[in-house]
C-alpha cells in the first residue's frame, strides 16, 4: 500500500527520502515521487514504476540536491491507473502547496466539483489532488490553517504530508485511518507511514493518533488536534534493528522471515509461559480471573493469513477450553450486524495493526460492548492502540508481503490464549504442564522442517508447471490447507485452493485430472485415515498428491506420491512445521517460476482501505 516519507532538517533531504522510499518498497506500489523546495519554487518529480525510475529521472547530479525540505511518496493504485500524472506528490493552486497522501477521500467528487467551479484545474484522477487544491483555496499564508479546515471538509481516511512554498522548511502532518510516524533526530524530523523508513536515522518515535495534525521545522514539532489546541503525545523507542529490516544474505524477505520462524516463535512465547503453574500468563490481555471464568464466547477476527491464524484459535479454544469460539472475516462483521454479548472476547488478529476491516470490526466490536482485544505485530499500531489490551506477537517486522512469521507467531498466541481460557475452567496443573511443554517444543519442531529447506527445493521442480491446485486436510490441518494455499496463490500465481478434505468430492472433485495436483495433509492422527481416503480418491482421477506426513508413517508415505516428512507432535502443534513445510514449498515454485516474491504483483503488505 502506499508509503509516506518526508524530511526537514539541516542536510539535503533528497537521500534521506529516496532511502525512506526504498525502505517502503515492501509496502507494494506501482509509482513513486519527490517534492522539495528550491528557492524559486516546490519542484515535483514522479516516475510510474519503481522508486529505481525516479532515481534515473533525477540524474546523478540534479539541481534539487541542495533542498533540506521535502515530502515524498510511493503509491499504490486506488483513483485512477498507475500513471504519472496520477503519482504523489501533487500540487495545488499554481504549486504554491505539495501533499502526499494515503488513504482515500470518499466526498472527492463533490469537492472536485466545487474546485473546478471555481477555477481550479486537475491533472490527474485522484482523490489527492483534490486535497491539495482545496487545501490552496483555502491557503492564507499559514499551512496548517489551511490544512485543518480542508481536513474538516473532507470524509474518508488519511494520512498525509504537506508543505508550501511561502513557508519554507515547514512540513504539516496528519492522520486518520492512516499511519503517520514522526522520527525525531537531532536537527531534524523524518516523518513516514512505517517506522521501517525512519530507523535508519533515529529510534525515537512518536505515532500519530487519528485526527491529530502537526506541525514540523527541523526538530521543533507541535502536535494539535483537528479540533482543538496542542497536545503532547508519548514519545517511543522503536526496538527493531536496523538489521532486522535487511535481508540479513537470504535471496528474499520472505525466505529470511521463513528461517527466522524458530527465533520468532522463541519471542513470542518468552516470558509467556508458567511451567510452576502450568499456565500462561498474557497479562495484556488484561482480563481478572471472573471476566476468564465468565467468558461466554471468544469471537475472533482477521483477513487473509490473520484470519487463518483465527481459524485455528478457535479449534483450540473449543477443544482444551470448552468455550464457544468462531472466527469470521473482519470485513463482513460489522456490516451483518452481528450479536455480540458483554461477555463475548473479541480477538482481533493483524499482523500490521492497520488493517482497514479488521480495524473496522474492532470499532464495531467497541461499540456493541465487548471485551475486544488485539494480537498484533506492530507496535504502535491503530488495532494495538485502539483495542488498548492484547498480546503482541514480537515476531519483529514482517517485510514480504506474503506473511510468514506472523502466522506462525500468530498461532502460538492463540494456543497460549487457549491453554490460558483451560486453565480457567476444566484443564488440570498437569494437563496445563503437559501443554506447555508441547508448546515449548514448537520453535524446535519448526528447525526440523527448516532443516529440510533443499529437499523441499528438489520436490517443488515437480510441481512447477500445473495452472491449478488443491490443498485439502481435515480438522487442525484444514487451516493449514488454506493457508497453503493463499501462500501458493499469492506469490506464484498458480490457482490454489483450500478445501476440507472431505468437501472435497462436493463440487470441486470435478476438476482434478492429470494436470491438477492436490496437496493433502495426512499428517498421523484423528482423521488420518479419512485422509488418506481421500488421497486415494484424487489419485483415482489421476491427480499426483503430494502428501505432508509425520516423520516415519510407512503408510502414508506410500500412499502419497511424493512426500515431506514433520516431526511427530500432537496436531495441534504440527499445524506449525505442517505450515512451513507449505511455505517452503510455496517458496521453491515461485523461486524455480522467476516471480517476484517479496511483492507480488497487485498484491500489498497492509491493506488499508476497505
Ligand atoms: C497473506 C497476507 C494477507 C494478510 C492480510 C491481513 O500472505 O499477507 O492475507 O494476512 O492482508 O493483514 P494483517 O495481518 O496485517 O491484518
Amino acid at each position: 500500500m502506499c508509503g509516506i516519507v518526508a524530511y526537514t532538517g539541516s542536510r539535503p533531504a533528497l537521500p534521506v527520502l529516496l532511502s525512506g522510499l526504498k525502505r517502503l518498497e515492501y509496502r507494494g506500489y506501482d509509482s513513486a515521487g519527490i517534492a522539495v523546495e528550491t528557492p524559486d519554487a516546490i519542484a515535483i518529480r514522479k516516475a510510474k514504476g519503481k522508486v529505481s525510475e525516479l532515481v534515473n529521472l533525477l540524474g546523478e547530479n540534479n539541481s534539487l540536491e541542495s533542498s533540506t525540505c521535502g515530502i515524498a511518496h510511493t503509491r499504490w493504485a486506488t483513483h485512477g491507473p498507475p500513471t504519472t500524472e496520477n503519482a504523489h506528490p501533487h500540487a495545488g493552486g499554481k504549486n504554491n502547496i505539495a501533499l502526499v497522501h494515503n488513504g482515500i477521500i470518499e466526498n472527492h467528487r463533490a469537492l472536485r466539483a466545487k474546485l473546478t467551479a471555481a477555477g481550479y484545474t486537475f491533472l490527474s484522477e485522484t482523490d489527492t489532488e483534490v486535497l491539495a487544491h482545496l487545501v490552496d483555496s483555502l491557503y492564507q499564508g499559514n499551512l496548517v490553517e489551511a490544512v485543518t479546515t480542508a481536513l474538516k471538509e473532507v470524509e474518508g481516511t488519511f494520512g498525509i504530508a504537506a508543505m508550501a512554498h511561502a513557508e519554507p522548511g515547514t512540513l504539516v502532518v496528519a492522520r486518520r485511518g492512516s499511519p503517520i510516524v514522526l522520527g525525531l533526530g537531532e536537527k531534524e524530523t523524518i516523518v513516514a507511514s512505517d517506522a521501517s523508513a525512519i530507523i535508519k536515522h533515529t529510534r525515537q518515535a512518536i505515532y500519530l493518533d487519528d485526527n491529530d495534525i502537526a506541525i514540523i521545522k527541523g526538530s521543533e514539532v507541535d502536535i494539535r488536534t483537528l479540533d482543538a489546541g496542542s497536545v503532547s503525545r508519548q514519545t517511543s523507542e522503536i526496538d527493531w534493528s536496523s538489521d532486522a529490516a535487511e535481508k540479513g544474505g537470504y535471496e528474499h524477505y520472505m525466505l529470511k522471515e521463513i528461517f527466522e520462524q524458530p527465533e520468532a516463535i522463541c519471542n513470542t512465547l518468552r516470558g509467556r509461559l508458567d511451567s510452576n503453574r502450568g499456565n500462561a500468563l498474557l497479562s495484556g490481555l488484561n482480563l481478572s480471573p471472573r471476566e476468564l471464568a465468565d467468558l461466554h464466547r471468544v469471537l475472533i477476527v482477521g483477513c487473509g493469513t490473520s484470519m487463518n491464524a483465527g481459524l485455528v484459535g478457535e479449534y483450540a479454544i473449543e477443544d482444551f477450553a470448552g468455550v464457544l469460539a468462531e472466527v469470521e472475516q473482519a470485513a463482513e462483521f460489522r456490516y451483518r450486524n452481528p450479536i455480540v454479548n458483554p461477555s463475548d472476547l473479541v480477538v482481533a488478529i493483524s499482523q500490521s495493526g492497520e488493517t482497514a476491516d479488521t480495524l473496522a470490526a474492532v470499532r464495531e466490536a467497541i461499540d456493541k460492548g465487548a471485551l475486544v482485544s488485539g494480537l498484533v505485530n506492530t507496535v504502535g499500531s491503530t488495532i494495538a492502540r485502539e483495542t488498548g489490551r492484547g498480546v503482541y506477537l514480537h515476531a519483529g517486522p514482517e517485510i514480504s508481503v506474503a506473511s510468514t512469521k506472523a502466522f506462525t507467531s500468530q498461532v502460538s498466541v492463540l494456543l497460549m490464549m487457549a491453554l490460558k481460557f483451560a486453565r480457567s475452567r476444566r484443564m488440570s496443573r498437569e494437563s496445563g504442564c503437559q501443554m506447555i511443554r508441547e508448546i515449548e517444543a514448537i520453535p524446535g519442531l519448526v528447525q526440523q522442517v527448516l532443516d529440510q529447506n533443499d529437499a523441499i527445493a528438489k520436490v517443488a521442480e515437480r510441481y512447477l508447471d500445473q495452472t491449478s491446485t488443491f490443498f485439502i486436510g481435515r480438522g487442525y490441518m484444514y487451516p493449514v490447507a488454506l493457508e497453503g494455499a493463499l501462500k501458493l496463490k499469492e506469490i506464484s500465481y498458480i490457482h490454489a485452493e483450500g478445501y476440507h478434505a472431505a468437501e472435497l468430492k462436493h463440487g470441486p472433485i470435478a476438476l482434478l485430472e492429470e494436470t491438477v495436483p492436490v496437496i493433502a495433509l495426512c499428517n498421523d492422527g484423528p482423521g488420518k485415515d479419512k485422509t488418506l481416503g481421500n488421497v486415494a480418491e484424487c489419485q483415482a482421477r489421476d491427480s499426483r498428491v503430494l502428501g505432508i506426513v509425520t516423520e516415519g508413517d510407512t503408510e502414508a508415505i506410500a500412499t502419497v506420491d511424493d512426500h515431506i516428512a514433520v516431526p511427530a507432535c500432537p496436531l495441534y502443534t504440527a499445524v506449525v512445521p505442517s505450515t512451513v513445510a507449505l511455505q517452503l514449498l510455496s517458496y521453491h515454485i515461485a523461486r524455480l517460476k522467476g516471480c517476484a516474491i517479496d511483492q507480488p504483483r497487485n498484491l500489498a503488505k497492509s491493506v488499508t482501505v476497505e
